[in-house]
């Protein structure tokens, strides 16, 4: 049975819609003040609430936002006055679905809750399919469920459909080129996306890459080619690791956002600039600017719209729904099952710190997987590119070869505590010893400064 929610201070117009619904079937809920509303809006979860815009305290539109935040479910229709417009639209603008005038017309309610209902049954008919393809891999898809990639999704959804220049900011492998092709993919599919790494390319042939070039223009020049900005048309250019770029080619390519122009190298015409431009970097670039390795005036072009990722160490809760993605992405690649991680597992991913995060994770996945055919991943495949600098030391050096036993101990220990997040039940279980004898190890190590119980 559908459930209603009514709220409005009206009484006599409460108790008319309540025996309206009662007498479609509905489940109706009524209050007559924001408060009261909420607390049964957040008891029995309507699939409609009927919300006045006017209420005595607490007014509606506030409730609404209470109601958004706390992410409440059902369709909101705000039931308006003529001269509460300006609300009406700002709640419309926070989530709710329609609004309608008083006094009410029980027909246009009619109309509008049966259109409600319609979207609402395609809706759920998309997330029960969304949730099948779930299980298998979805190219391209930025998956995460912390706030802070929450945050990334809600920055893209805003800025995709207007063209302006968004600078991407986060660590190596923490996503940004898959923010960036998310963006072009919602602002322009059918147009080119076209990526420089201004990193990767020596620099004096950097600006023939993006400005391209005319036959003779300089030795090697054979033939005229069309740089990357050209390419990009109407779609998106995809300025990677733009710290990188000279301080002359940033003058250059500050005069290309300005004009909205360029020239191919040793050309006079000029060619209109029409692509979307979307950088990305893992430096500073305000301290780049304080240093004087990066323009200030560029660095105010670009920074028009910021979207920072954070390092995978700061959304653990990503880690899990990452690995599991991976896991299906590399089953298909590889034709195999790998259906579970284990527990055990999961607690030695959420304690690593990441430095090559969601690439470097991908990775790890990819080699255990590669390494053990078991179907449930396993633990001693884990191998983490971020080594303890001792065992970086022993890889091939002389002098390590020859260690003495306890070093050796000292150091595996301190690893496996590493491996389960400091645990010392973990660690006794895959050293095979007892607890004491562990607790007398690490002293004798001294380790206990580096682990807790
Ligand atoms: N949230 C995510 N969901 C799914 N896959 C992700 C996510 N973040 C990153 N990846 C995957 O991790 C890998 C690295 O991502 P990407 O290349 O976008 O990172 P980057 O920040 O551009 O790295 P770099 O600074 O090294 O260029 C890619 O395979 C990408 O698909
Ligand atoms: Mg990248």
């Amino acid at each position: 049975m559908k459930k209603i929610l009514l709220i409005d201070d009206e009484s006599s117009l409460v108790r008319t819609l309540d025996l309206y619904f009662r007498g479609k079937g509905y489940n109706v809920f009524s209050a007559f003040d924001a408060r009261e509303g909420l607390r049964l809006w957040r008891k029995n979860e309507p699939d409609i609430v009927l919300l006045d815009v006017q209420l005595p305290g607490m007014d509606g539109t506030q409730a609404l936002a209470t109601a958004k935040d706390e992410n409440l479910p059902g369709d909101v229709i705000m039931i308006t006055a003529f001269q509460d417009m300006e609300a009406t639209l700002a709640a419309i603008q926070r989530g709710a679905t329609d609004y309608l005038y008083k006094p009410l017309d029980l027909d246009s309610l009619d109309v509008l809750l049966e259109k409600i209902l319609v979207r609402r049954r395609e809706r759920e008919k998309i997330e029960r399919l969304s949730h099948v393809v779930s299980d298998s891999f979805k190219p391209n898809q930025i998956i995460g469920k912390s706030q802070a990639t929450l945050e990334v999704l809600k920055d893209i959804a805003r800025v995709a459909g207007s063209p302006v220049t968004v600078l991407i900011q986060g660590e190596t492998g923490t996503g940004k080129e898959l923010v960036a092709r998310t963006i072009h993919q919602q602002w322009a599919p059918d147009e080119p996306f076209v990526a420089i790494n201004c990193a990767a390319i020596v620099s004096n042939l950097l600006e023939s890459e993006l400005f391209g070039h005319e036959r003779g223009a300089f030795t090697g020049a054979i033939q005229r080619k069309p740089g990357k900005l050209e390419i990009a048309g109407s779609g998106t250019l995809f300025l990677d690791e733009v710290g990188e770029l000279p301080l002359e080619t940033q003058a250059k390519f500050l005069r290309v956002l300005q004009e909205k122009q360029f020239q191919r190298v040793g050309a006079l015409k000029d060619i209109a600039f029409k692509a979307r431009l979307l950088v990305a970097t893992n430096r500073d670039l305000e301290s780049m600017v304080e240093a004087g390795g990066f323009r200030e005036d560029l660095y105010f072009r670009l920074k028009v719209f910021v979207i920072r990722i954070p390092p995978l160490r700061e959304r653990i809760e990503d880690i899990v729904p990452l690995a599991e993605n991976f896991i299906s992405r590399i089953n298909r690649e590889l034709d195999r099952n790998v259906k579970r991680i284990p527990m055990e597992y999961v607690r030695v991913l959420t304690a690593y710190d990441w430095p090559g995060n969601v690439r470097e994770l991908e990775n790890m996945i990819r080699r255990a997987m590669i390494l053990s055919k078991a179907e449930v991943l396993e633990i001693d495949q884990c191998w983490f590119e971020r080594r303890e600098p001792a065992a970086d030391k022993a890889c091939g050096s002389q002098e390590n070869q020859l260690r003495s036993l306890s070093d050796m101990e000292k150091e595996h220990i301190s690893k496996i505590l590493r491996h389960t997040g400091g645990n010392y039940g973990e660690a006794c279980k895959i050293l095979g010893i007892t607890r004491p004898t562990l607790r007398k190890k690490i002293n004798d190590y001294g380790l206990e400064a580096d682990h807790r119980e």
